[in-house]
């Protein structure tokens, strides 16, 4: 492959397209003319503000938002919104409901149990986390200030592909790990955020998108930093941004927009969830899928083979054959299969050659 690379099916940080790592040097020393690397500029320059500016027009147009949505980028990833959200969504005697599918909801319930009332309107737990709520197993407040969903589940792997109809009540939602990776509809969105470090290019910048009426519900008194009235008033230039994951992720929005958008990442997404699923449920003695059919992920597929030992040679011999990456979650074990945006259809019908050739081998 161009440049030795190899594919790479880490979860995150994951892999990027290789037409933004070429960008990226083209432009490294002398960006744009200017004679400095683009970092090398002040977040307050023309040179970089372009870029600012243009990343949010990219979001915005990508994703479909009108006027009523704030894009910031903020730091501190995903996980300082676990506890941003509530400390300022979550209101005095009032209830926030929480979707738990997986780890990730957990630590999201965690930090907002600091701050108020949760109810837990779907606990995954008590099914191993293997499938995505219906609407019918959802037990909602009525008038809760939010709906927190963890829309794609990284370590089980499992994702809202639809999203579950919450009435008035906007739904906060970690798209940590599908951000732009399908279409959907924005508008029963209070706030989504994810870090960027899946699907929008390298780890340190939050991306953040606020409907303007439920940011105006937002209690006040909290110090600035983490008050998201101050990166709305200062579009995200309160302090120093990450100016190198911004202009990164430029360049990775840009990629999707040339591709063809949502739409094109998402039949891209499909494809690959296809062949690699596909061929699971051709062989489950072998590669066992380990969630529902109808909740599985099309970020990270998870599976078995018939033992450890097994589990752990296909992991090794599939990175001496060029695949990385491939090893489950330590808390789960077995294997996961990353395919975020950047990897392409090619990369699993690769690797479903390699799993052909090693079940022939081992089965
Ligand atoms: C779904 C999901 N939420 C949250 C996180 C944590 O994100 P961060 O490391 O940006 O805080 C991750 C990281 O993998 C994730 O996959």
């Amino acid at each position: 492959m161009k440049y030795n690379r190899i594919w790479n099916f880490n979860p995150g940080p994951a892999a990027v397209p290789l037409e933004v790592l070429e960008h990226m040097h083209d432009n490294w020393f002398n960006y744009q003319n200017t004679g400095m690397n683009l970092m090398e500029w002040s977040h307050r320059s023309k040179e970089y503000d372009a870029i600012h500016n243009e990343t949010v027009s990219l979001i915005k147009k990508l994703l479909g938002l009108g006027d009523e949505f704030h894009v910031l980028f903020l730091q501190g990833g995903a996980s300082t919104q676990f506890a941003m959200i509530p400390m300022s969504f979550l209101l005095d005697g009032k209830t926030a409901d929480y979707v738990n599918t997986g780890s990730w909801s957990v630590k999201a319930i965690k930090e907002a149990k600091l701050f108020g009332n949760v109810n837990i309107a779907f606990d995954g737990s008590e099914v191993n986390y293997i499938h995505i709520p219906k609407q019918d197993e959802l037990k909602l407040t009525d008038n809760a200030c939010y709906v927190h969903l963890t829309s794609n589940n990284t370590i089980k792997g499992t994702q809202f592909l639809d999203f579950p109809d919450t009435g008035d009540v906007p739904i906060a939602c970690d798209m940590s790990s599908d951000f732009l990776s399908h279409r959907f509809d924005p508008k029963p969105f209070g706030i989504i955020y994810g870090g960027a470090q899946k699907n929008l290019g390298p780890s340190g910048v939050t991306l953040v998108i606020l409907r303007d009426d439920f940011f105006k519900t937002a209690r006040s008194g909290i110090t600035s930093m983490l008050s998201y009235g101050t990166h709305v008033d200062k579009n995200s230039l309160f302090n120093t941004p990450n100016t190198f994951g911004i202009w990164f992720m430029n360049r990775v929005l840009k990629w999707m927009d040339e591709m063809g958008g949502l739409a094109a990442m998402e039949e891209r997404n499909r494809q690959k969830a296809h062949i690699l699923y596909g061929f699971m449920d051709d062989n489950p003695d072998f590669y066992r899928g380990t969630v529902e059919k109808d909740s599985r992920s099309w970020m990270n597929a998870c599976l078995r083979l018939p033992n450890e030992d097994l589990e752990a040679k296909f992991v090794a011999e599939g990175k001496a054959a060029g695949f990385n990456g491939l090893k489950g979650h330590r808390s789960v074990g077995g294997i996961r299969v990353s395919m975020y945006n950047a990897i392409p259809p090619e990369a699993i019908r690769d690797l479903v050659e390699f799993m052909k050739d090693f079940m022939a081998k081992n089965g």
